[in-house]
């Protein structure tokens, strides 16, 4: 099982190619990100609130990147049963490597497709943040997420918005070459029904973005 190969080689060179640049993106320290990107915030309270809510929770961070959201896990507590983040974009990794060291042996990247690398698990939580964007097959990642999972999925999902939905569309697919995708609401609930989740909350955190919560 392998994602679209040709659709995820663009997604893997723009992460290659922009690494630092989108660390930077993340930044929350800077204000003008917090007050332009909402979201970011959200998404990472999320994963807190999941992580904080078992004991000794073991955690698959799915697409970690440069390890922003992984360092806040990190930091609650994430990986005293295990961390591990998988990704296939090396310059990500090193990023991600660099701001995890402190974190010693709680912490194994792996560099690959989610969908193909061995990872080990179940894990008590899965996150999938600012993942799900770039995916043109969700069901299959959504399905293997399910299958390394003990506990619950946190994921992350852009919906369609007028407001930044061409400026997105045109910045990522005809200036950078990268594929990304929305969802609905409906789409998420069946998406994550279908897979086998015993129950799927669907939060419309911002005007642009859904977080989800799916447990087994
Ligand atoms: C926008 S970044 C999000 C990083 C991090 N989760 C965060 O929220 O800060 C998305 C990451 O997903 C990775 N990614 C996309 N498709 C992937 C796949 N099929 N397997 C592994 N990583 C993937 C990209 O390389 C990129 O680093």
């Amino acid at each position: 099982m392998q994602s679209s190969p040709a659709t995820s080689e663009r997604v893997r060179g723009h992460f290659e190619e922009q690494a630092g640049a989108f660390d930077a993106l993340y930044n929350e320290d800077r204000l003008v990100q917090r007050t332009l990107r909402p979201g970011l915030r959200l998404r990472r309270d999320l994963a807190l609130e999941a992580v904080r809510s078992y004991t000794d929770p073991s955690v698959l961070d799915v697409g970690c990147g440069s390890g922003r959201i992984a360092e806040a896990v990190l930091d609650a507590g994430a990986g005293a049963g295990a961390y591990v983040g998988v990704d296939f974009s090396a310059p990500m990794l090193d990023l991600a490597r660099s701001r995890l060291d402190r974190f010693g042996d709680r912490v194994t990247l792996v560099e690959g497709d989610f969908l193909d690398t061995p990872l080990g698990g179940p894990f008590d939580v899965v996150l999938a943040l600012g993942l799900f964007d770039y995916i043109p097959e969700p069901h299959l990642f959504a399905r293997r997420m399910y299958e390394l999972c003990a506990g619950e999925v946190v994921a992350s999902f852009p919906k369609w918005s007028w407001l930044k939905g061409p400026v997105r569309k045109i910045r990522y697919e005809v200036v950078n070459d990268c594929p990304i995708f929305n969802y609905t609401e409906r789409e998420l609930r069946l998406m994550f029904g279908a897979t086998g989740f015993s129950r799927v909350d669907v939060i419309a955190a911002t005007r642009s973005g859904y977080l989800v919560r799916a447990f087994r």
